[in-house]
């Protein structure tokens, strides 16, 4: 742990009297504690053995406060003990109905698992528990990994067939969460689709299951794998909320379940729907990683905690460097995808290249369209190589003049996919997932690798290693734009095909790995048309993502609002791009930009066709965006006013030493000529006095310096009057 941390980690502990390891067990009493600065969490062995689930909220300091397990009766033939008992790893087998951590099959057909307590294993932050079978060599290890300093949990675990016979998974989860015994409880999720993702929903959590999950392959456009359940109460800031989110980027299941004992539990890992992971003797099989915290102060609270987290834990180069600096920040990025489509030449770049230049884009990009025969989406993906029409001396030129210019350049890869007309199906017809005598569906007429193949899988290294090493990339933006379908992989043994489920995603990383450390200053976006592909897994190797196609600003608030729940705004990848958009709408480019200012700023538009003042507008607000960057990027983020819920949307930030806060501010539209509400501000020092400065003298407060209190209390006031107007406020203290 970072010394700056552990000194803080120590005062707090004291300050709060907690204990100083985050890992406490009692051996008399087989308990364990874990503990973070927001949470504890606690287990213990019941009398038959089981390994039980005590407790999950706020902390707890006391070790000899908890009790182990209380042992429960059969309270009917239909309703017996174990279904009333926490167990924290369950496995499917004697008189359990809810949803199961894991099921197994053995080779001659028994498929019965009852996991009882071996051993444990604590190490510093770390607790390994072992769960083993009542009669066989079936072993399970349940990793816990404490943050303190984060008030996460990381929980995944190691299934390994110790028998002398093979035995196939048939679910394998990650974790089972159990909220504290009760109901009324809420849960929120974010759904969506093609160019409408991150959309939250709450909802009231009954009896039964709600599954959150894709069977498409990728992480999807449709769920992502993130929960937050609170008491029935919470809002923005307060009230209890117990939140997870899933690292893994394929197919994926999170069940919530509330069965008829007035027990909320949260099961979630691989999704099991065409699932079959067989282990000979002796291998073993690792599920992705849940991560979860608990807020007592609502879903802000949970939201700003996994942010910090991300930033600093899970982005790669995103742990605390020496001094308490974190990975760079993300820089003004121009892409020409929504200019120029696939009609990209060396001309017609440069002339973006050099327009973007001119208003401080510190790395362009050039989208889909610069290889092979890739003049629309049916022809040329596979084809790696640079077009030699359109770029007759290379991608050299490009680059040297993007980079004369002072900024880095980019590339878009698609090197999962595969047009029918292409170099690499034609020589390759069988790398693609396929059932043998069976239509291969296209989607934007393309088809899936099988990345799960290790062919495929240097294959594809060795094309973007190549491109990486041969010209100066500083970025790939990598793209997947549809989803599995037909998911054979012939050229196994029956028993071993679903084995694609896990491998692709697996050899997905481990290119993603390989390029990052073959080239250490590449950095990568994750694109799925859109965000298909966001999660905590290919987080590990991405530095940003793009989280929707639909460039509409307002549309995108509420996708912001979404994506925020559980991402941070420092890899929300947000463009400016021209109006008319997709829908139909048009805003100001004012309110375009300050919606995109909100994270990674990026253009997007076609500045062939912006004017003089366009550009002018354009320079200001990417020189106000260099000065807020890092308070955008690695502050705190203070949602005020949703776009769900107001005619306005007012989101703050507020830089993480404090000196700075931003404020940016949205009406949609108005009627009856009303005022915009009053903006009561957050998390800043009430004692403390701030510099206030209005971006556009939309502020109706004229007094330069405004306390914090007075900020927070009394709130500020904005003009805000006609549809889709908008301002920004900055703040700093004094
Ligand atoms: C889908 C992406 O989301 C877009 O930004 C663009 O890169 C296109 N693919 C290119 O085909």
């Amino acid at each position: 742990m970072h010394r700056a941390a552990v000194v803080a980690l120590t005062s707090l502990f004291t300050a709060l009297s907690l204990p100083a390891q985050s890992i406490q067990y009692i051996e008399s009493r087989k308990v364990w504690l874990l503990t973070t600065s927001q949470s504890s969490y606690a287990m213990g062995l019941g009398a038959d053995g089981s390994l039980r689930h005590l407790y999950w909220g706020a902390p707890l300091w006391r070790l000899d406060d908890l009790q182990g397990p209380a042992e429960r009766r059969d309270v009917s033939s239909f309703d017996p003990r174990q279904m009333l008992e926490n167990e924290e790893f369950p496995g499917w087998g004697g008189p359990r109905y809810y949803e199961p951590a894991l099921k197994i099959v053995r080779e001659n057909g028994n498929r019965d698992l009852v996991l009882k307590y071996a051993s444990h294993r604590i190490q510093q932050d770390d607790l390994d528990i072992v769960l083993k079978d009542i009669r066989d060599e079936i072993e399970v290890t349940l990793h816990y990994r404490v943050y303190p300093e984060y008030g996460l949990l990381r929980r995944h675990a190691t299934v390994r067939n110790g028998t002398a016979t093979p035995v196939t998974l048939e679910s394998a989860q990650s974790a089972a969460w159990y909220l504290p015994p009760g109901d009324g409880y809420q849960l929120s999720y974010l759904t969506g689709r093609w160019a409408a993702e991150t959309q939250l929903n709450h909802e009231p959590i009954h009896e039964g299951a709600k599954v959150l999950e894709s069977r498409k392959g990728h992480t999807s456009h449709n769920f992502n794998p993130w929960f937050a359940i609170d008491a029935g109460d919470a809002a923005e800031e307060s009230g209890r909320v117990w939140f997870g989110a899933l690292g893994w980027s394929g197919n994926w299941r999170i069940t919530v379940e509330q069965t008829p004992y007035r027990q909320v539990r949260v099961t979630g890992g691989f999704n099991s729907f065409d699932f079959a992971y067989p282990l000979k003797p002796g291998e073993s099989l690792e599920t992705p990683p849940f991560y979860a915290g608990y807020s007592g102060s609502g879903f802000g609270g949970a939201s700003r905690t996994l942010h910090r987290f991300e930033r600093e834990r899970i982005l790669p180069g995103g742990s605390v460097l020496p001094g308490g600096a974190t990975s760079r920040l993300r820089p003004v990025l121009y892409n020409s995808w929504e200019a120029t489509t696939f009609n990209v030449d060396e001309a017609g770049q440069t002339v973006l290249a050099d327009k973007a230049a001119r208003l401080g884009v510190e790395m362009f990009v050039m989208d889909d369209g610069w290889f092979g025969a890739r003049n629309n989406d049916r022809a040329g993906l596979g084809d790696w190589f640079v077009n030699p029409r359109k770029f007759p001396q290379g991608l050299k030129g490009l680059i040297d003049h993007v980079n004369g210019l002072g900024m880095d350049f980019g590339l878009w890869v698609e090197p999962e996919m595969v047009n029918a007309n292409s170099d690499l199906y034609r020589k390759h017809p069988d790398w693609v997932m396929n059932f043998p005598d069976r239509p291969r569906s296209e989607l934007r007429n393309q088809m899936v690798l099988n990345l799960a193949r290790d062919d495929v899988k240097e294959y594809l290294f060795g094309v973007l290693d190549k491109l990486a090493g041969e010209y100066n990339v500083r970025y790939f933006k990598w793209d997947m734009n549809r989803a599995f379908s037909e998911p054979g992989w012939p050229e196994m043994a029956p028993a071993d095909q679903r084995k694609l489920w896990v491998q692709y995603d697996r050899n997905l990383y481990e290119i993603l790995d390989r390029l990052r450390a073959r080239h250490p200053k590449l950095e990568i976006e994750s694109c799925s048309g859109g965000g298909g592909r966001v999660d905590l897994g290919i987080l590990q190797r991405v530095d940003e993502v793009w989280p929707s196609d639909n460039t509409e600003a307002f549309d995108r608030l509420r996708i912001q609002e979404g994506f925020t729940q559980a991402y941070a705004p420092k890899i929300m990848s947000a463009w400016v791009t021209d109006v008319p958009n997709m829908n139909g709408r048009s805003t100001p480019l004012d309110f375009r930009f300050l919606t995109a200012m909100q994270g990674a700023l990026g253009i997007g538009a076609n500045l062939n066709k912006w004017t003089e003042r366009d550009s002018a507008i354009a320079a200001g607000m990417i020189a106000l965006y260099k000065r807020i960057r890092p308070t955008v990027q690695t502050g705190n983020l203070y949602r005020l006013a949703s776009p769900r819920t107001n005619d306005v949307t007012v989101n703050q930030y507020v830089a993480a030493d404090g000196a700075q806060a931003v404020v940016f501010a949205f009406r949609h539209s108005q009627q009856y000529n009303t005022a915009a509400p009053t903006i009561r501000l957050r998390g800043l020092d009430e004692r403390a006095v701030y510099r206030v400065t209005s971006l556009d003298g939309k502020l109706l407060e004229k007094q330069p310096q405004l306390s914090g209190a007075y900020l927070m209390r009394a709130g500020l006031n904005v003009n805000l009057r006609g549809d889709f107007d908008s301002t920004a406020v900055i703040l700093e203290r004094q």
